[in-house]
């Protein structure tokens, strides 16, 4: 398969679809939008706040007025925000139409394309409205991430750090060894990692497609993480709460590999330690609101074993 973005429209050629509609945010297209005008086009404002149900009924009246029907197609060209939105309008637009995925960072890449969880917000919380629904195809261009800045690279390296101390000790060495590559972009060194790092999340999903069992692994530091994340008023990044929810379990959890996960962290100057201005009471408060709690309790993933996860 082709490995250039500008390929995309002879790629998909191949398909039996009889229209499609690309779903892309404005960054995006300012970057790649030449490439995408073999196709109907809906461009987006950047950002969170497009995962509502109002942007998803206003989407939705916009394709049945392109005239897309059961035989169509939709393309989420983006980062994980347009790959959820996209995904579950595909999954609710007469009654589920096809989508193929073309994430455009890391953490799409790694993370987010691979799965099939879909979703929106409400204002209760976060990826609150959702569906399981696989897309067709997933398609990721490394190349697009040269355009993405260091921040939001470093969002999708601390899921990579995650898929590997859950489940791959080489690739937990790989990101070891390759940390100023990975930092700099060396093309090869992120193609690798794409696709160990992904490889995980979809040897997980697949055997737990609907999170009853070893997909709850994919939450190592999320649990406190998602509350630090929400405690800070999103002024930290999900990287970055993630990496702090990771170190915050282990230490918790006295795991043995701590300083080990923690050096991996720091390598990619991830923060590990939780910020002097938030309140560990608030954060313990929304930890317990947590939406994956089982018969009432709270459950915390943990690894005592690089590669390997338990539930706690
Ligand atoms: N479905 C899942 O399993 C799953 C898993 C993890 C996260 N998510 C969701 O993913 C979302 C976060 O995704 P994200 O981190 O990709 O954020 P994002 O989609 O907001 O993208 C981050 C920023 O990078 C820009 N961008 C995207 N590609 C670019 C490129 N190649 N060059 C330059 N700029 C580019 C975007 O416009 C945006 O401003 C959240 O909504 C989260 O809930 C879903
Ligand atoms: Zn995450």
């Amino acid at each position: 398969m082709t490995t250039h973005i500008e390929n995309l429209a002879s790629t998909l050629k191949k398909l039996p679809y009889n229209r499609y509609c690309v779903i892309t945010d404005k960054n995006v297209y300012k970057h790649y939008g030449k490439f995408l005008h073999k196709f109907d086009l809906i461009i987006k404002e950047p950002g969170e706040k497009l995962k509502t149900l109002a942007n998803i009924e206003k989407t939705a009246k916009k394709l049945i007025k392109l005239g897309l029907d059961r035989g169509s197609c939709l393309i989420a060209v983006g980062g994980g925000v347009i790959g959820d939105f996209t995904g579950f309008l595909a999954s609710i637009y007469m009654r589920g139409i096809p989508y193929i995925q073309v994430p455009t960072t890391l953490l799409a890449m790694v993370d987010s394309s691979v799965g099939g969880k879909t979703g929106v917000n409400l204002s209760l919380g976060k990826n609150l409205l959702g569906t399981f629904y696989q897309p067709v195809l997933t398609l990721s261009y490394p190349e697009t991430l040269q355009t993405l800045s260091l921040k939001e690279l470093k969002n999708g390296i601390a899921e990579s750090i995650k898929h590997a101390c859950i489940g791959d000790k080489s690739l937990f060495g790989f990101l070891e060894k390759n940390h100023e590559k990975i930092l700099a972009k060396d093309p090869a060194t992120l193609n690798k990692l794409i696709t160990q790092s992904s490889a995980i999340k979809l040897k997980i999903t697949g055997k737990d497609e609907h999170e009853k069992g070893v997909r709850m692994f994919l939450n190592y530091g999320h649990t406190i993480g998602h509350a630090i994340e929400q405690a800070s008023n999103y002024e930290l990044s999900h990287g970055e709460a993630i990496s702090i929810g990771i170190h915050q379990v282990n230490l918790f959890s006295k795991s043995p590999e701590t300083k080990r996960i923690e050096n991996l962290l720091k390598l990619y100057d991830l923060p590990t330690k939780i910020p002097s201005n938030l309140k560990k009471q608030e954060i313990a408060k929304i930890i317990k609101t947590d939406k994956k709690k089982f018969k009432g309790k709270l459950r915390f993933v943990t690894v005592r074993k690089i590669g390997s996860a338990t539930i706690i």
